[in-house]
């Protein structure tokens, strides 16, 4: 059943680009200039007259959340907020019958999703599910569900749902903006071209295992480990962070990059190895920047940045090439590496890779 790999989570990550293939294809229209999703029952009318939109999720889904908001906040202009849905009740949430709640859970029975999507629906918000179990709660008691055609989930480390979640949110980003006209025709067949690219990419990515491999070795020795990044880069890096403490049992953390000289700096010192993500050609000079502040204390930094970008080589102790896309559309690049660089951390450090110590695949307690 694993499919001749030696674990469920290597499976699944290399399962990607056909889940990112049947969660996209079945929704872009013949010519590939539209995105269309027959499943919402959503009105024109009600999508027009939304004026913000919650996203609430837990662990690796929140992680999604996040680039949701990027990416829906980008395409709509509209004001998004991403809450843990854990935390979500305890600030008296501000729900209006024109607020969309949009929760995303990759079973479908986490107890803290469930009880924020209880209590927005419970306000007036209407509800969609972004889940990978058709049929489970959060699917039945939403009143629209996008499915994530990610395939069963078997390692607790969430990888392919996640990637998937985020093939989610670019659609319904594009489906709802269609409905808006908050996004030029043109941008629109832009972004779709560049997401039917991205199994391909993917796959360039995966080619690149043996050296993700060496280098997660090399760090598999360390306790303390820092994730940093800007704008998109560092939403990645905080599920980056999520992943490799979840499997390795390393201590990382993921901070903004500029947020760094704010006190964390003083825990750099040498060979603390940082992963830096510089994916965004507009945010690059500043993350490079941080990026000498740490190596000017002895930080060892991995930079994970695109293929046109080799003069910043020389920047970092490793680098790791991988394609460019869209902006907006790099997380579902970027956190491929930070997938395998977690799991051999795992495998190097002798763990239980797909059942890591004191965690369940789905969790229906809060
Ligand atoms: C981490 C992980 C968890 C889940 C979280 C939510 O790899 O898998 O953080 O993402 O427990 O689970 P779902 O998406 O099933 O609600």
């Amino acid at each position: 059943e694993k499919a001749g790999y030696p674990h469920f989570m290597l499976k699944e990550i290399y399962e990607q680009p056909k889940a990112y293939r049947d969660t996209m294809n079945s929704r872009l229209s013949e010519k590939r200039d539209r995105v269309i999703l027959p499943e919402i029952t959503m009105s024109d009318e009600e999508i027009r007259s939304i004026r913000n939109i919650q996203i609430v999720a837990c662990g690796t889904a929140y992680h999604a959340g996040l680039v949701g908001k990027m990416v829906i906040e980008r395409m709509l202009r509209l004001p998004v907020e991403t809450d843990v849905a854990s935390e979500y009740r305890y600030r008296d949430p501000l729900v209006s019958r024109r607020t969309l709640t949009i929760v995303v859970s990759q079973s479908g029975e986490t107890a803290d999703t469930l009880a924020a999507m209880r209590e927005a629906k419970s306000k007036g918000a209407h509800v969609l599910a972004i889940t990978n179990v058709v049929g489970s709660t959060v699917a039945r008691e939403a009143d629209d569900v996008l499915v994530t055609w990610a395939g069963p989930e078997i390692a607790v480390a969430s990888t392919k749902a996640y990637t998937s979640q985020l093939i989610a949110f670019y659609l319904l980003g594009l489906y709802m903006a269609q409905v808006r006209g908050s996004v030029k025709q043109e941008e629109i067949e832009q972004t779709i071209g560049a997401m039917q690219s991205l199994p391909e990419q993917v796959e360039s990515i995966l080619e690149q295992a043996e050296s993700i491999q060496s280098y997660a070795e090399q760090i598999a020795v360390h306790n303390n480990l820092f994730f940093i990044g800007r704008g998109p880069d560092y939403l990645v890096a905080q599920e980056g962070s999520l992943k490799l403490k979840e499997i390795s049992y390393i201590h990382s953390e993921a901070y903004a990059a500029g947020e760094l000289k704010h006190g964390t700096l003083a825990l750099i010192e040498d060979n603390v190895p940082v992963i830096a993500l510089v994916t965004q050609p507009a945010l690059a000079e500043k993350t490079v920047s941080n990026i000498k502040e740490v190596k000017a204390r002895g930080g060892n930094v991995l930079g994970i940045t695109c293929e046109d970008s080799a003069e910043l080589q020389s920047e970092f102790d490793h680098t790791l090439f991988i394609p460019r896309t869209l902006d907006m559309l790099m997380p579902a690049l970027s956190v491929i590496p930070l997938q395998l660089i977690s799991y051999y951390a795992s495998l190097a450090r002798g763990n239980d890779v797909d059942k890591p110590r004191n965690l369940a695949k789905s969790v229906t307690v809060e």
